[in-house]
């Protein structure tokens, strides 16, 4: 969700009102996906990195998780919406891990979309926790090499059991992944849109998924053998 503060410093804006306006737009693009019977939504919030930019913005931006998930958690119970949240949680204010945990727990029952909270995650850092769990493992020798495999591996990652990444949407013309889902997100479709983040519409989430349907995903394979598996017997 890039291009909030360049959004602000456009219209002579201080950068928190460019993520506050983006906070609205999250709320409508979540609802824009359940709409389109989308069941998993992973949102890039917040990145390991950005604990290095200024204080205030740091405190803005956990103010407005704070007040996005109390604000929101009526509406996601009744809507249907699980969120979790995936991150170093521990580098997180006790007020943002109180109300996450919170709202974890009270749609913890709901399946209706899986919304994913990206918030102070990197992908990289997220490999290494799961590398450690699984070495943890075979010290006590519960784990052999053998039983390294994907899946395993897939689990131990903070999306858990969330299916592999289909589409992977960055907004704001940049183009680069900025260590989000790179293991979940690596057969997925990169699309890459203009706009700022705060100026993201459902009709651009529209034209993303038909970007998304006009592609052939050849998994590997060579677009005949995709061709002559889909073609009735
Ligand atoms: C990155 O670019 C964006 C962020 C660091 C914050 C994203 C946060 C939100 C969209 C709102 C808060 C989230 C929720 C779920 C309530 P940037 O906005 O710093 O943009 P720039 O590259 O133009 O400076």
């Amino acid at each position: 969700m890039d291009g909030n503060g360049r959004w602000a410093e456009q219209q002579g804006l201080p950068r928190a009102v460019g993520h506050e306006k983006g906070a609205e737009v999250v709320r409508a693009v979540t609802r824009a996906a359940k709409a389109r019977s989308i069941k998993h939504l992973t949102l890039f919030a917040f990145s390991s990195l950005n604990w290095g930019r200024p204080t205030q913005e740091v405190n803005a931006l956990m103010d407005l998780l704070c007040h996005f998930l109390e604000s929101q958690e009526q509406s996601m119970i009744e809507e249907g919406i699980c969120l979790r949240g995936i991150g170093e949680r521990s580098f997180l204010p006790q007020r943002v891990k109180s109300l996450l945990e919170r709202v974890e727990e009270n749609t913890n029952q709901n399946n209706e979309l899986f919304l994913n909270l990206a918030i102070s995650y990197d992908g990289r850092r997220d490999l290494v926790k799961a590398t450690q769990q699984l070495v943890a493992l075979a010290c006590q020798g519960l784990l052999l090499p053998a039983d390294v495999q994907e899946e395993l591996i897939m689990q131990k990652l903070a999306t858990g059991n969330t299916p592999d990444v289909d589409l992977l949407i960055r907004t704001s013309g940049e183009q680069r992944l900025s260590g989000f889902l790179p293991i979940e997100a690596c057969y997925a479709e990169l699309v890459f849109i203009d706009k700022l983040w705060p100026d993201f519409t459902s009709q651009d989430l529209d034209r993303a998924l038909d970007e998304f349907e006009s592609r052939q995903r050849r998994f590997g394979l060579t677009g005949h053998q995709l061709e002559l598996s889909m073609s009735p017997a």
